[in-house]
Protein backbone atom coordinates (compact mmCIF):
# COMPACT_ATOMS: atom_id res chain seq x y z
CA UNK A 1 0.00 0.00 0.00
CA UNK A 2 1.15 3.38 -1.28
CA UNK A 3 1.54 5.81 1.91
CA UNK A 4 -0.13 9.28 1.27
CA UNK A 5 1.61 12.13 -0.62
CA UNK A 6 2.30 14.50 1.68
CA UNK A 7 0.36 17.30 0.30
CA UNK A 8 -2.86 14.96 -0.14
CA UNK A 9 -5.35 16.49 2.05
CA UNK A 10 -7.13 14.30 4.57
CA UNK A 11 -8.76 11.50 2.41
CA UNK A 12 -12.69 12.69 1.93
CA UNK A 13 -15.03 9.95 1.47
CA UNK A 14 -14.97 10.52 -2.74
CA UNK A 15 -16.44 7.67 -5.40
CA UNK A 16 -13.59 8.95 -7.88
CA UNK A 17 -10.07 7.03 -6.53
CA UNK A 18 -8.49 6.28 -10.24
CA UNK A 19 -6.72 8.88 -12.39
CA UNK A 20 -6.33 8.62 -16.31
CA UNK A 21 -3.10 10.19 -17.57
CA UNK A 22 -2.89 10.28 -21.68
CA UNK A 23 0.61 11.05 -22.66
CA UNK A 24 0.54 9.11 -25.85
CA UNK A 25 -0.21 11.69 -28.43
CA UNK A 26 2.72 12.53 -31.08
CA UNK A 27 3.86 16.74 -29.66
CA UNK A 28 4.07 17.77 -32.98
CA UNK A 29 4.14 21.73 -31.80
CA UNK A 30 7.28 20.78 -30.10
CA UNK A 31 9.93 18.85 -32.58
CA UNK A 32 12.39 18.48 -32.69
CA UNK A 33 12.59 17.97 -28.58
CA UNK A 34 10.09 15.69 -29.14
CA UNK A 35 11.18 13.57 -31.01
CA UNK A 36 12.45 10.90 -28.96
CA UNK A 37 11.13 12.27 -25.63
CA UNK A 38 7.62 13.03 -24.53
CA UNK A 39 6.46 16.74 -24.42
CA UNK A 40 5.01 15.19 -20.75
CA UNK A 41 8.67 14.81 -19.95
CA UNK A 42 10.38 18.08 -20.52
CA UNK A 43 11.35 19.57 -17.73
CA UNK A 44 9.25 22.48 -16.17
CA UNK A 45 12.11 23.83 -14.27
CA UNK A 46 13.63 20.71 -12.19
CA UNK A 47 10.80 17.97 -12.89
CA UNK A 48 9.20 16.41 -15.69
CA UNK A 49 5.85 18.64 -16.65
CA UNK A 50 3.86 15.25 -16.34
CA UNK A 51 5.00 14.90 -12.66
CA UNK A 52 3.45 18.19 -11.37
CA UNK A 53 0.34 16.59 -13.01
CA UNK A 54 0.41 13.55 -10.78
CA UNK A 55 1.25 15.29 -8.07
CA UNK A 56 -2.09 17.29 -7.98
CA UNK A 57 -3.95 14.07 -8.76
CA UNK A 58 -2.59 12.59 -5.13
CA UNK A 59 -2.82 15.93 -4.03
CA UNK A 60 -7.01 15.42 -4.68
CA UNK A 61 -7.23 11.93 -3.04
CA UNK A 62 -6.72 10.63 -6.00
CA UNK A 63 -4.30 7.33 -5.22
CA UNK A 64 -4.19 5.60 -8.66
CA UNK A 65 -2.87 6.91 -11.82
CA UNK A 66 -2.95 5.27 -15.06
CA UNK A 67 -0.20 6.87 -17.76
CA UNK A 68 -1.36 5.99 -21.28
CA UNK A 69 1.65 5.94 -22.87
CA UNK A 70 2.82 5.82 -26.72
CA UNK A 71 6.30 5.11 -28.36
CA UNK A 72 8.06 6.62 -25.81
CA UNK A 73 6.74 4.66 -22.82
CA UNK A 74 10.40 3.69 -20.97
CA UNK A 75 10.87 7.26 -19.78
CA UNK A 76 7.90 7.95 -18.53
CA UNK A 77 7.64 4.08 -17.04
CA UNK A 78 11.23 5.01 -15.63
CA UNK A 79 10.53 8.39 -13.55
CA UNK A 80 7.79 6.74 -11.72
CA UNK A 81 9.86 3.31 -10.87
CA UNK A 82 12.36 3.61 -8.62
CA UNK A 83 16.12 4.24 -9.74
CA UNK A 84 18.37 2.02 -7.19
CA UNK A 85 21.39 2.77 -8.39
CA UNK A 86 20.73 6.35 -8.08
CA UNK A 87 19.23 6.02 -4.91
CA UNK A 88 21.83 3.72 -3.67
CA UNK A 89 24.60 6.19 -4.87
CA UNK A 90 22.60 9.35 -2.68
CA UNK A 91 22.17 7.26 0.05
CA UNK A 92 26.37 6.84 -0.02
CA UNK A 93 26.59 10.30 -0.18
CA UNK A 94 24.08 10.72 2.40
CA UNK A 95 22.23 13.47 0.19
CA UNK A 96 19.22 12.82 1.65
CA UNK A 97 17.80 16.27 -0.36
CA UNK A 98 18.55 14.43 -3.52
CA UNK A 99 17.31 11.21 -2.68
CA UNK A 100 14.11 12.39 -1.92
CA UNK A 101 13.78 13.85 -5.07
CA UNK A 102 14.19 11.17 -6.47
CA UNK A 103 11.86 8.88 -4.87
CA UNK A 104 9.42 11.42 -4.88
CA UNK A 105 7.60 10.45 -8.57
CA UNK A 106 6.96 7.00 -7.47
CA UNK A 107 5.29 7.37 -4.01
CA UNK A 108 2.50 9.64 -4.88
CA UNK A 109 -0.01 6.82 -5.87
CA UNK A 110 -0.14 3.61 -7.15
CA UNK A 111 1.40 4.09 -10.44
CA UNK A 112 0.25 1.90 -13.30
CA UNK A 113 0.73 2.09 -17.51
CA UNK A 114 -1.02 0.87 -20.51
CA UNK A 115 0.15 0.79 -24.14
CA UNK A 116 -2.09 3.44 -26.93
CA UNK A 117 -0.50 0.78 -29.62
CA UNK A 118 -1.28 4.37 -32.17
CA UNK A 119 -1.77 7.72 -31.47
CA UNK A 120 -5.25 7.58 -32.97
CA UNK A 121 -6.67 10.72 -30.72
CA UNK A 122 -7.52 11.58 -27.20
CA UNK A 123 -10.71 9.91 -27.17
CA UNK A 124 -8.80 6.33 -28.02
CA UNK A 125 -6.28 6.96 -25.50
CA UNK A 126 -9.22 7.48 -22.56
CA UNK A 127 -10.73 4.17 -24.05
CA UNK A 128 -7.30 2.57 -23.59
CA UNK A 129 -8.02 3.34 -19.99
CA UNK A 130 -11.65 1.48 -19.93
CA UNK A 131 -10.31 -2.13 -18.61
CA UNK A 132 -8.40 -0.67 -15.73
CA UNK A 133 -10.75 2.03 -14.76
CA UNK A 134 -14.10 -0.53 -14.67
CA UNK A 135 -17.47 0.54 -14.08
CA UNK A 136 -16.45 3.39 -11.93
CA UNK A 137 -16.33 7.53 -12.38
CA UNK A 138 -12.61 8.51 -13.01
CA UNK A 139 -10.46 11.94 -13.42
CA UNK A 140 -8.42 12.19 -16.81
CA UNK A 141 -5.53 14.78 -16.57
CA UNK A 142 -3.50 15.87 -19.27
CA UNK A 143 0.04 15.10 -18.76
CA UNK A 144 0.86 18.88 -20.93
CA UNK A 145 -1.88 20.78 -19.29
CA UNK A 146 -0.72 22.57 -15.47
CA UNK A 147 -3.12 23.62 -13.03
CA UNK A 148 -1.18 26.04 -11.02
CA UNK A 149 -0.35 23.47 -7.87
CA UNK A 150 -2.29 26.31 -5.32
CA UNK A 151 -5.45 25.58 -6.80
CA UNK A 152 -8.25 23.14 -6.00
CA UNK A 153 -10.09 22.52 -9.44
CA UNK A 154 -9.47 19.04 -9.39
CA UNK A 155 -10.84 18.67 -5.66
CA UNK A 156 -14.02 21.35 -7.08
CA UNK A 157 -14.77 19.05 -10.13
CA UNK A 158 -14.73 16.00 -7.92
CA UNK A 159 -17.43 17.48 -5.26
CA UNK A 160 -19.57 18.70 -8.29
CA UNK A 161 -19.10 14.87 -9.32
CA UNK A 162 -20.20 13.78 -6.45
CA UNK A 163 -23.50 16.51 -6.42
CA UNK A 164 -24.87 15.76 -9.87
CA UNK A 165 -23.43 13.08 -10.94
CA UNK A 166 -22.99 12.43 -14.93
CA UNK A 167 -19.51 13.87 -16.04
CA UNK A 168 -17.57 17.21 -15.33
CA UNK A 169 -15.65 19.09 -17.77
CA UNK A 170 -13.13 22.51 -16.90
CA UNK A 171 -13.88 25.36 -18.46
CA UNK A 172 -12.05 28.63 -19.33
CA UNK A 173 -12.90 31.58 -20.87
CA UNK A 174 -10.52 32.92 -23.29
CA UNK A 175 -10.48 35.47 -25.82
CA UNK A 176 -12.71 35.05 -29.39
CA UNK A 177 -9.55 34.61 -31.40
CA UNK A 178 -8.09 31.91 -29.62
CA UNK A 179 -11.35 29.40 -29.37
CA UNK A 180 -10.19 27.43 -32.47
CA UNK A 181 -7.48 25.95 -30.43
CA UNK A 182 -9.77 24.27 -28.23
CA UNK A 183 -12.57 22.41 -27.28
CA UNK A 184 -15.62 24.81 -26.86
CA UNK A 185 -18.87 24.59 -24.45
CA UNK A 186 -22.22 25.61 -25.19
CA UNK A 187 -23.62 26.45 -21.58
CA UNK A 188 -26.34 27.53 -19.34
CA UNK A 189 -26.89 28.48 -15.94
CA UNK A 190 -26.79 25.41 -13.11
CA UNK A 191 -27.36 27.40 -10.18
CA UNK A 192 -24.10 27.84 -8.67
CA UNK A 193 -21.54 30.82 -9.56
CA UNK A 194 -19.01 28.39 -11.16
CA UNK A 195 -20.98 25.87 -12.60
CA UNK A 196 -22.59 25.74 -15.78
CA UNK A 197 -24.32 22.79 -17.79
CA UNK A 198 -23.15 22.30 -20.85
CA UNK A 199 -25.45 21.53 -23.46
CA UNK A 200 -23.15 21.14 -26.53
CA UNK A 201 -19.74 20.74 -27.40
CA UNK A 202 -17.53 21.57 -30.55
CA UNK A 203 -14.11 20.05 -31.21
CA UNK A 204 -12.06 23.76 -32.16
CA UNK A 205 -14.54 25.64 -33.75
CA UNK A 206 -13.64 28.41 -36.33
CA UNK A 207 -14.45 31.74 -34.45
CA UNK A 208 -17.61 32.03 -36.10
CA UNK A 209 -19.19 29.22 -35.07
CA UNK A 210 -18.12 28.74 -31.87
CA UNK A 211 -21.05 28.33 -29.46
CA UNK A 212 -19.29 30.49 -26.58
CA UNK A 213 -15.86 31.60 -25.26
CA UNK A 214 -15.76 28.51 -22.76
CA UNK A 215 -12.78 26.19 -23.52
CA UNK A 216 -12.43 22.95 -22.57
CA UNK A 217 -9.44 22.69 -20.59
CA UNK A 218 -7.43 19.21 -19.87
CA UNK A 219 -9.33 18.15 -16.80
CA UNK A 220 -12.16 16.07 -16.78
CA UNK A 221 -14.26 14.05 -14.34
CA UNK A 222 -15.97 11.28 -16.38
CA UNK A 223 -19.22 8.85 -15.84
CA UNK A 224 -18.20 5.27 -17.09
CA UNK A 225 -21.00 5.82 -19.47
CA UNK A 226 -18.39 7.42 -21.86
CA UNK A 227 -16.59 4.02 -22.63
CA UNK A 228 -19.38 2.92 -24.90
CA UNK A 229 -19.83 6.21 -26.10
CA UNK A 230 -16.57 6.38 -27.03
CA UNK A 231 -16.06 2.58 -28.96
CA UNK A 232 -18.88 3.84 -31.52
CA UNK A 233 -16.94 7.14 -31.97
CA UNK A 234 -15.92 7.47 -35.28
CA UNK A 235 -12.64 9.68 -36.11
CA UNK A 236 -13.61 13.33 -36.36
CA UNK A 237 -11.66 15.93 -36.61
CA UNK A 238 -8.03 15.23 -37.21
CA UNK A 239 -9.53 12.01 -38.16
CA UNK A 240 -8.90 11.33 -34.21
CA UNK A 241 -11.16 10.29 -31.94
CA UNK A 242 -12.34 13.10 -30.02
CA UNK A 243 -12.90 12.78 -26.48
CA UNK A 244 -15.05 16.14 -27.14
CA UNK A 245 -17.24 14.51 -29.62
CA UNK A 246 -18.41 11.65 -27.15
CA UNK A 247 -18.88 14.36 -24.72
CA UNK A 248 -21.20 15.63 -27.15
CA UNK A 249 -23.53 12.82 -27.00
CA UNK A 250 -23.30 12.46 -23.04
CA UNK A 251 -24.26 16.22 -22.91
CA UNK A 252 -27.24 16.12 -25.34
CA UNK A 253 -28.54 13.62 -22.87
CA UNK A 254 -28.07 16.51 -20.28
CA UNK A 255 -25.31 14.88 -18.16
CA UNK A 256 -22.26 16.90 -18.56
CA UNK A 257 -21.81 20.39 -16.33
CA UNK A 258 -18.70 22.57 -16.68
CA UNK A 259 -16.84 23.81 -13.95
CA UNK A 260 -15.63 27.49 -14.77
CA UNK A 261 -11.57 27.75 -13.47
CA UNK A 262 -10.36 31.49 -13.92
CA UNK A 263 -7.07 30.55 -12.02
CA UNK A 264 -3.82 29.70 -13.77
CA UNK A 265 -2.97 27.19 -16.27
CA UNK A 266 0.13 26.40 -19.08
CA UNK A 267 -0.08 24.28 -21.85
CA UNK A 268 3.64 23.21 -21.53
CA UNK A 269 3.16 21.28 -25.27
CA UNK A 270 2.97 24.53 -26.82
CA UNK A 271 6.36 26.36 -26.79
CA UNK A 272 5.59 30.12 -26.03
CA UNK A 273 3.40 28.62 -22.56
CA UNK A 274 6.31 26.51 -21.68
CA UNK A 275 8.79 29.00 -21.55
CA UNK A 276 6.13 31.45 -19.87
CA UNK A 277 5.40 28.39 -17.48
CA UNK A 278 9.13 27.90 -17.16
CA UNK A 279 9.92 31.59 -16.41
CA UNK A 280 7.16 31.78 -14.08
CA UNK A 281 7.61 28.80 -11.59
CA UNK A 282 11.01 29.30 -11.45
CA UNK A 283 10.78 32.56 -10.30
CA UNK A 284 8.48 31.69 -7.87
CA UNK A 285 10.93 29.08 -6.54
CA UNK A 286 12.47 30.11 -2.88
CA UNK A 287 16.08 28.46 -4.19
CA UNK A 288 16.28 29.66 -7.10
CA UNK A 289 13.66 32.52 -7.36
CA UNK A 290 15.40 35.95 -6.09
CA UNK A 291 18.85 35.51 -8.32
CA UNK A 292 16.70 34.60 -11.15
CA UNK A 293 14.10 37.44 -10.91
CA UNK A 294 17.35 39.77 -10.15
CA UNK A 295 19.31 38.64 -13.18
CA UNK A 296 15.36 38.78 -15.50
CA UNK A 297 15.11 42.61 -14.77
CA UNK A 298 18.97 42.94 -15.85
CA UNK A 299 18.32 41.08 -18.66
CA UNK A 300 14.83 43.20 -19.59
CA UNK A 301 16.84 46.06 -19.23
CA UNK A 302 19.18 45.06 -21.38
CA UNK A 303 16.89 44.23 -24.10
CA UNK A 304 15.01 47.53 -23.42
CA UNK A 305 18.68 48.89 -24.19
CA UNK A 306 19.01 47.14 -26.96
CA UNK A 307 15.83 47.99 -28.28
CA UNK A 308 15.32 51.80 -28.66
CA UNK A 309 11.60 52.98 -27.61
CA UNK A 310 10.53 48.56 -26.65
CA UNK A 311 8.61 49.15 -23.30
CA UNK A 312 6.66 46.19 -23.67
CA UNK A 313 9.41 43.20 -23.23
CA UNK A 314 7.77 42.48 -20.09
CA UNK A 315 4.30 41.91 -21.15
P1 LIG B 1 -2.69 17.25 -28.13
O1 LIG B 1 -3.92 17.77 -28.73
O2 LIG B 1 -1.81 18.21 -27.42
O3 LIG B 1 -1.90 16.48 -29.29
O4 LIG B 1 -3.10 16.07 -27.15
P2 LIG B 1 -0.42 15.94 -29.36
O5 LIG B 1 -0.36 15.02 -30.52
O6 LIG B 1 0.00 15.34 -28.06
O7 LIG B 1 0.50 17.23 -29.58
P3 LIG B 1 0.69 18.18 -30.86
O8 LIG B 1 -0.60 18.95 -31.01
O9 LIG B 1 1.01 17.28 -32.04
O10 LIG B 1 1.84 19.04 -30.49
C1 LIG B 1 -3.74 16.34 -25.91
C2 LIG B 1 -3.40 15.25 -24.91
O11 LIG B 1 -3.86 13.98 -25.37
C3 LIG B 1 -2.80 13.06 -25.44
C4 LIG B 1 -1.55 13.89 -25.54
O12 LIG B 1 -0.42 13.18 -25.06
C5 LIG B 1 -1.91 15.10 -24.69
O13 LIG B 1 -1.72 14.83 -23.30
N1 LIG B 1 -3.02 12.19 -26.61
C6 LIG B 1 -3.35 12.74 -27.82
C7 LIG B 1 -2.91 10.83 -26.48
O14 LIG B 1 -2.59 10.31 -25.37
N2 LIG B 1 -3.13 10.03 -27.57
C8 LIG B 1 -3.46 10.55 -28.78
O15 LIG B 1 -3.67 9.76 -29.72
C9 LIG B 1 -3.57 11.94 -28.92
Amino acid sequence: MIAPHPSAPAAPARTVRKAVVPAAGLGTRFLPATKATPKEMLPVVDKPAIQYVVEEAAAAGLDDVLMVTGRHKRAIEDHFDHAFELEQALTAKGDTVRLDAVRDPARLASIHHIRQGEPLGLGHAVLCARRHVGDQPFAVLLGDDLIDPRETLLSRMLGVRDRRLGSVVALMEVPPEQIHRYGCAAVEPAGEEDVVRVTGLVEKPARQHAPSRYAVIGRYVLDPAVFSVLERTPPGRGGEIQLTDALQELAAGGTVHGVVFKGLRHDTGDKADYLRTVVRLACERPDLGPEFVAWLRRFLGELDGARPGRRDVAA
